[in-house]
């Protein structure tokens, strides 16, 4: 854009230096001499969470009200991306009314391990499917003008210490499992932006590393849009400008700015690296502002969209005796029980920066009475903490006697799935748990309505007839559980992760969470199917598994070649028949096996998948093109992808546990065979056993170097990545910890006593709790808006490390450079 080379020579260094960081939490920098705006970004991604003006500095609560759609953990089971482009534009007409330019999603961090506090706004843990998935979600938000993050850009799959923590993982993994997924949003789409995550990758920040933010995904991935810090990311300011990080978020700061101003002067960045960087921004910014035209959206029709978004990510996933669905309102309708307070309070989003402030809410509860369905009531447990209360057991229990069915809604709690911390283990509530283990032993005809945002153990499961697992659903999940459990909609998700029966099965079980130093990824590309395939671990549900009220036939399986050359491309057809008596529809899944691969690979991998509606009696026919794609892997001797010569298996089926049909295909791609030299000896990755382990030595081998080392800091000196639990071992540390806590909770006692907080201040402040004591003091400067500076931090930094007189001096002076103009 000519105006943009024109704005370059205006803009003076500083200027130049202001546009890479932003003014607020929430805006970029406007230059109003120059008629540059400022742009609005907010959250995201299943919804909008824009905060009013003059909302809390940390951006943590109120926003204004929004359609607050299924979590990516349950979209994902939809296996549909028409339906989530449907849902991305629906949220950019949202962002539109309310003046937003970009939004911070998708998130598209692969679901590692089961007890990742933030799986509930990922999508799965294939990378296939995580991949089609958030480039459907871009593809609908940007078709109506408005920017999309995609984000957390990478091996960000942990909460416990991801501001610090070294996520070490071996080239393989990292491309096949935790970048491709990006890749193929990236290629396909060309997102606005791309967030940067807090961890560190194989040692260095993701904020400042230059192989993820200009190798990867400038040079091979031809990204041309800007790469924005998560909030707080932000470590060398210089080195990341330097890396590719354009923009710095949130904003409110100047030292940053000052510091790209110095390394300009003294030579250490180039005016053309700041040029470079600023042309993207003004890029993104003026795109923006191109199609600000403010517009209203209709809240009824949006929130029947979130109805039918839960309605097809739900996943039925036992329906013995075809218990389901239930009959309504016609004759020999069943008495029914409903148990549990997440029946009448709805858990149906996570905590975090994605809370929405939803347009409409029901319980189930409510919907059921509102359609004129006659149950009876029990709460059986306290959604909110772990302890049984036998009293409410009992009253369960006396209530179920005399009914046909007994419907439990049960699910993990607020505070124990949260963006900032990780899960402490995979089993519900205990109290929830022992409700369902007393009324199984008295009742025989028990359906479960599951809510939560990732897999949980389930000792009860022989006990039960039917289970609807409706993920965190959004603001229609009521609504779309009565369809669904009624039989007007029929349950048509697919899983879009493994339950394994226990958490030890997985393969990263013992490896996670891992820290303060390092997070080793030590099961590399055995994430979890490619895991328990390759060990022939049964799993509770396997991943692509979903029951449905008809049922599906597949046939003719036909592949155009019985030969393939690497450049050539394989077209797989098959039949699917609806042979039930209702409509519905099938997602059939494709997945590629190598046969004799000189490399270790997983069983099968995921490469294409199409949801098909079927009438009964119906058939069509799905058609699949295969590339390259679907048989390369990450050749990490030759540091490149590559397809290996052999022969593959075609698997079409309706889970990954269930093949219908199989067919062949020859590949001339390169002869690898003896070239590997990990080949030689049996490791964990050539034959991985249950549970899984790798010792120091095996993973070194695949990492390709000696493991970083695991040494916690010794607390002789405090620096920037200090945490706030670290320096509170001092006494003026503990005080600052206390300052910060002060600022961030909200209160729960006033001048007259005691303070009655909602949930979500709760929810809120236990996040807080748990995760503000592990942010390095770094994060506090950049969070503070302006409040805090590097130099004050310095000056603490010396008192901390016992040189208490000059960093007494330092502090008092930096406190009155920040206070003049
Ligand atoms: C989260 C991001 C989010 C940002 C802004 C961070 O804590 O990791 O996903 O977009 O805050 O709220």
């Amino acid at each position: 854009m000519d105006k943009i080379k024109e704005l370059l020579k205006e803009l003076t260094l500083k200027e130049k230096a202001s546009l890479c960081s932003g003014a607020d939490m929430w805006h970029t920098k406007a230059i109003e001499r120059l008629d540059i705006p400022s742009i609005m970004v907010s959250d995201g991604p299943h919804g909008l969470r824009r905060q009013p003006e003059g909302a809390d500095q940390f951006g943590l609560h109120k926003s204004v009200p929004a359609t607050c759609f299924p979590t990516a953990s349950a979209l994902a089971c939809s296996w549909n991306p028409k339906l989530i482009y449907e849902v991305g534009e629906t949220i950019a007409e949202e962002c539109k009314a309310e003046g937003v330019s970009v939004l911070l999603g998708p998130g598209i961090n692969i679901k590692r391990n089961p007890l990742c506090g933030r799986n509930f706004e990922y999508y799965s843990e294939d990378p296939y499917l995580s991949g089609k998935m958030g480039t459907a979600f871009i593809q609908g938000v940007q078709s109506k003008g408005i920017g999309t993050s995609l984000k957390h850009f990478a091996v960000n799959n942990q909460e416990n210490n991801r501001m610090t923590i070294n996520a070490v993982v071996d080239e393989r993994a990292l491309r096949e499992i935790y970048l491709s997924g990006f890749e193929m949003a990236v290629k396909e789409t060309q997102p606005w932006t791309v967030m940067c995550a807090y961890n560190k990758v194989n040692g260095t920040y993701a904020s400042e590393n230059r192989k993820l933010l200009t190798d990867i995904l400038v040079d091979e991935w031809n990204f041309d849009g800007v790469v924005v810090s998560d909030w707080g990311a932000v470590n060398d300011r210089v080195q990341g400008l330097q890396a590719g990080l354009q923009l710095e978020m949130p904003g409110g700061g100047k030292d940053n700015d000052r510091k790209i101003v110095e390394a300009v002067k003294n030579g250490s960045l180039s005016m053309e690296e700041l040029d470079a960087a600023v042309e993207k921004l003004l890029t993104l910014i003026f795109n923006s502002e191109k199609n600000k035209e403010v517009s209203s959206y209709d809240v009824e029709e949006h929130h029947q969209k979130a109805v039918k978004a839960a309605e097809e990510s739900a996943v039925l996933l036992k329906n013995e005796e075809a218990i389901l669905p239930l009959q309504d309102h016609e004759k020999g309708a069943k008495k029914i029980a409903v148990l549990g307070d997440l029946a009448v309070n709805p858990r149906y989003q996570g905590s975090g920066s994605s809370l929405i402030n939803p347009t409409r809410l029901k319980s189930i509860h409510q919907v059921f009475s509102e359609k004129g369905i006659e149950f009876d009531y029990a709460k059986g447990y306290d959604r909110l903490v772990d302890k049984t209360d036998i009293d409410l057991v009992y009253e369960a229990a006396e209530i179920v006697k005399d009914t046909d069915v007994v419907i439990i809604v049960a699910g993990l709690s607020a505070l124990a799935e949260s963006e900032g911390f990780d899960r402490e283990h995979m089993d519900l509530p205990h109290n929830q748990n022992d409700l369902i283990k007393e009324i199984t032993s008295i009742h025989d005809n028990v359906i479960i309505v599951l809510v939560g945002g990732a897999p949980i153990e389930m000792p009860w499961i022989n006990g039960i007839k039917g289970l609807l697992n409706m993920y965190l659903s959004g603001q229609g999940g009521a609504e779309a559980t009565f369809d669904l459990l009624f039989g007007h909609a029929n349950p048509s998700g697919k899983l879009g992760e493994t339950y394994g029966e226990k958490y030890k099965d997985y393969p990263s079980g013992k490896y996670f969470p891992e820290g303060p130093s390092t997070v080793e990824y030590r099961e590399s590309i055995y994430v979890g199917y490619r895991y328990f395939d390759k060990v022939k671990l049964e799993p509770l549900f396997p991943f692509g598994h979903g029951l449905s009220y008809t049922s599906f036939e597949f046939s003719n399986l036909v592949l155009s070649k019985k030969e393939l050359s690497v450049g050539e491309k394989l077209t797989v057809k098959v039949d699917v028949t609806n042979t039930g008596s209702r409509e519905g529809a099938e997602v059939v899944q494709l997945y590629v096996k190598h046969k004799n691969s000189s490399v270790f690979k997983a069983e099968k991998e995921l490469k294409g998948f199409d949801k098909v509606s079927l009438n009964p009696g119906e058939t069509k026919q799905c058609e699949f093109v295969l590339d390259e794609n679907a048989f390369r892997f990450y050749y990490t001797k030759d540091a490149r992808w590559c397809v290996e010569s052999g022969d593959y298996e075609i698997l079409v089926g309706s889970s990954s546990r269930d093949i219908h049909l199989t067919g062949g295909v020859t590949v001339h791609g390169v002869d690898l065979i003896g070239h590997e030299e990990w080949q030689e000896a049996e490791s964990p990755y050539t034959a991985p056993t249950v549970p899984f382990q790798a010792s120091d030595r095996d993973f070194s081998v695949i990492f390709g170097e000696t493991l970083p080392t695991k040494a916690v800091f010794p607390g002789e000196s405090f620096t920037y990545d200090s945490t706030l639990k670290d320096i509170s071992r001092t006494y003026l540390g503990k005080k600052v910890y206390g300052a910060v806590m002060k600022q961030v909770m909200t209160p729960t006692k006033s001048q007259d006593g005691e303070v009655v907080l909602s949930e979500n201040e709760l929810v809120t402040n236990h996040m807080m709790e748990k995760m503000l004591p592990h942010n390095p003091l770094r994060s506090l400067v950049i969070s503070s808006n302006g409040k805090l500076t590097y130099g004050m931090l310095d000056g603490l930094l010396l008192i901390l490390n016992k040189k208490r007189l000059k960093g007494g001096g330092k502090l008092v002076l930096e406190v009155v450079k920040n206070l003049m103009p």
